[in-house]
Order: C-alpha cells, then structure tokens, then sequence
C-alpha cells in the first residue's frame, strides 16, 4: 500500500474465541459475520469488549526494504505503510517472495547485517521510530515488546542448545530474578501446551522433526507476552489438531494481554478466524487493504480476485490461497506501472507506466488499480451466475 493507503480510519471487531481455524473461518454466527458487525465504523466503545485496546500503536509508513547482492538489487518491500491499534490484527496473504517475511524482520530490525538495508520510511511503535533506534535499544524491545514466531525454526533455533534451555532461557530474560527452577517450569508447560512432552525437552533442535521445532519456535514467541507479535506461517507444518491449539493459544494472549498481531500465511481459513484486517501484497506493495470483512466480500483488486479464488469467502474452511496464472516478476526487475500487470488480464496500456492509484472505497478499504469498476463489475457478475 502507498502512503495515502494507510488505514486511517476505524478498525472493525475482532473475530469471536476461536477453538480451531477448522471451523472454516465461521464465528459462532456461523455466518462469518464479524462482532458487532452492526456497529458502523467509528461507533466503536472502545475497551468494552477486550483490554488493552486504544489508540493506534504501531504506524509503517512508506517503508523500502532492499536487499543488495553483487550489483542485484532485490526490490523486496517498496512503499508499504499501514498502522494498527493495540489488540488488532493484520492478515499479511501474499504468494512467495512479495516481500511478506521481509516487512515482519523490518520491524523487528534483523534483516542481515550485510546486504540489507532499510531504505526509506518510518516504523513508529509505542511512540518510537524503530527505524533510528540503535541495536542496543532494539535489543530491549525484542522479545519483551516484539517478538516473532519464524517461518523457518532452524535458522531461530540454536542448534547447540537444548530445547529447554532455549525456551527457559527467554522466560527468564523477560522476568528478571526469576530463578532457573522456575523458568523451566514454565517453558516445560509451555512446551507441553504446543504438543511436546517433557521426556523430549532435553532433547537438541536436530532431534526434532520441522514441525516439533515450529512449535518450539511458536513456544518462544508467546513465553515473551509480547505487546506486538510478528506470527510469519506460524502454523504450516503442524497437524490440524496442533494447529488449532497454536491458533487458541495466540487468540488467548491477544484476549488476556491485548496483544496485536501480525499474522503471515497462506491460508485464508487461518485469516477469516485469527484477523481483523488484511493486507494483500505483490511485489513488495500492498495492492488491497481493508477489514476482513471488507475484502473478504468485496475483493476489488485483480491479484485478490485470483488468490481468493473466484468466489471468496470468510466460510473458506481451512483453504489456501490459490495459485494465480503466470509467476511474480523478479523483485530485482520489476516491471513499470503497475507491477502486476503482467498477469493482469485487465491490464492496458495505462497500467504499463507511471504510479497507479489508490482507489478508497469506503471504510479502511483501499486498492491499488486503474480499473476497479470493470473488475468489480465483472466478479459481481461472475458470482451471480455461481
Ligand atoms: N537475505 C536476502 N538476500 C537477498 N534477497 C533476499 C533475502 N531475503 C529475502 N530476499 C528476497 O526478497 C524477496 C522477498 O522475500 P521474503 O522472504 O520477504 O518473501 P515472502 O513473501 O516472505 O516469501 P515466502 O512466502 O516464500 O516466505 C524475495 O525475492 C527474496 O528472494
Ligand atoms: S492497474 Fe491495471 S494491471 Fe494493475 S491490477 Fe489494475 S487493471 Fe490490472
Ligand atoms: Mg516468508
């Protein structure tokens, strides 16, 4: 999304308690309504339904991230700004390489060392530009403020370290005095809530299977109670049944905590139960953006139309998001205009060059097209004969 797509205005409800995205994204409506869908934006009592909530506490704004290799630079993130309010939660759906891993380490500041940079926007959290925060200051805002559930457990896990000390060893470091005792106490009923027993937290992360280790990986990222949390396929290679206690468990640390969240996947299900906000990503820009509500019934941008599918819908039971035809443009070449048009089969001669607008549309929902009116007329007309 560019800078005028950032979501000003008033969020929608959060999604009732969950017990299992497996419920296809219905809340106990099972209409896939949202809470208090009645309630017109703005209308809001705020801090009437959950703690914590208040004003908007975490604003990205243009935010450029690159990554430079050799004389290739890849155009990861470009332009992308959005803001939440504590206790809401954003959908980030996008398909492979659209920059969705690379915001998330943005603003936890870890992108490598060498070859990655930040290179423009701010990212204001709790009143604080992180983007000018030393490493030092970082140091103290990761894991007790923000912290990450990691796509990929190994390259998070130390490998030379046991798994109970792994999980312990954060516990402590956001609890000061608290003894080793009583750590592992606490990260053994952590781990055990994830679906691990206690014979096997002694145990190295090599020993582990992937998904045994994503839910160590998902372990540390709740141990911290975090205010912000940064959840990037948190649940993709777990069991359903595992899955489901994941998702409850996060649901209950933004209920108990007014934790926000920040949710990666593929999986729409995943989406329609955990968020109420979704931002859809291509080439490192947010194409569409809105509640969930609002892009779940009325998605407006082509790239949307092909990844929900034909007929989207917050009832999508578990689905994932569908391949669209063609493959994303290379991040280190992309294409003028609109950088989607590519695939687009909207697209003219105007989507080919200069900057595309961003089209509001009521609410927080925004889309990034030159050609809105045909594509909703057309998917309006091709669901009506579904
Ligand atoms: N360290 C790096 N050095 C060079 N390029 C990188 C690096 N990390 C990511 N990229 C590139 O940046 C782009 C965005 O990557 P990113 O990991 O953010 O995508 P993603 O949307 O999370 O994809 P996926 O769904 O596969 O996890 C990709 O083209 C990727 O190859
Ligand atoms: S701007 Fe043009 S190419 Fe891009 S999504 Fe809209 S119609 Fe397609
Ligand atoms: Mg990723």
């Amino acid at each position: 999304m560019n800078e005028n797509m950032e979501n000003r205005t008033e969020r929608e409800e959060m999604p009732e308690r969950r017990h299992g995205f497996h419920r296809g994204g219905k809340d106990r409506h099972g209409e896939g309504h949202d809470r208090h869908h009645g309630e017109r934006h703005g209308e809001h009592r705020e801090g009437h339904d959950r703690p914590h909530r208040g004003d908007k506490f975490l604003n990205v704004k243009n935010l450029w991230v690159e990554y430079t290799a050799g004389k290739r630079v890849v155009h990861a993130v470009n332009g992308i700004s959005f803001s939440l309010r504590k206790g809401e939660s954003l959908g980030v759906v996008g398909e492979s390489g659209c920059g969705k891993s690379t915001i998330a380490k943005a603003i936890l500041r870890i992108l490598p060392d060498h070859g990655a940079r930040i290179a423009g926007g701010e990212m204001w959290f709790k009143g604080k530009n992180l983007v000018d925060l030393s490493e030092a200051e970082m140091e103290k805002i990761r894991g007790a403020e923000i912290s990450m559930i990691f796509q990929d457990p190994m390259t998070a896990l130390n490998p030379v370290k046991r798994i109970l000390d792994q999980v312990a060893s954060v516990i402590r470091l956001h609890n000061e005095g608290m003894t080793k005792k009583a750590s592992e106490a606490i990260a053994i009923d952590m781990l055990k809530t994830v679906g691990i027993n206690e014979d096997r937290v002694r145990e190295y992360p090599h020993q582990f299977s992937g998904g045994m280790q994503q839910r160590v990986e998902v372990a540390i990222g709740l141990s911290c109670h975090p205010d912000l949390l940064l959840a990037d396929e948190p649940t993709t290679a777990l069991d359903v049944t595992i899955q489901a206690q994941v998702l409850d468990l996060i649901h209950d640390l933004m209920e108990q905590r007014g934790t926000t969240l920040i949710l990666i996947t593929h999986n729409l299900g995943i989406v329609a139960e955990m968020c109420d906000h979704v931002a859809v990503v291509y080439g490192g820009e947010i194409v569409e953006y809105g509640t969930k509500r609002e892009v779940f019934k009325n998605p407006s941008h082509p790239y949307t139309i092909g990844l929900f599918g034909a007929v989207p819908s917050m009832a999508s039971d578990g689905e994932r998001l569908k391949p669209v035809e063609g493959v994303m443009p290379d991040p280190s070449d992309l294409p003028a205009g609109c950088k989607f048009h590519t695939r687009c089969p909207y697209a003219t001669e105007a989507c080919k060059d200069g900057k595309v607008p961003v089209v509001d549309l009521g609410g927080t929902h925004r889309c990034q097209c030159h050609h809105i009116e045909e594509v909703r007329a057309k998917r309006e007309k091709e669901a009506a004969t579904v």
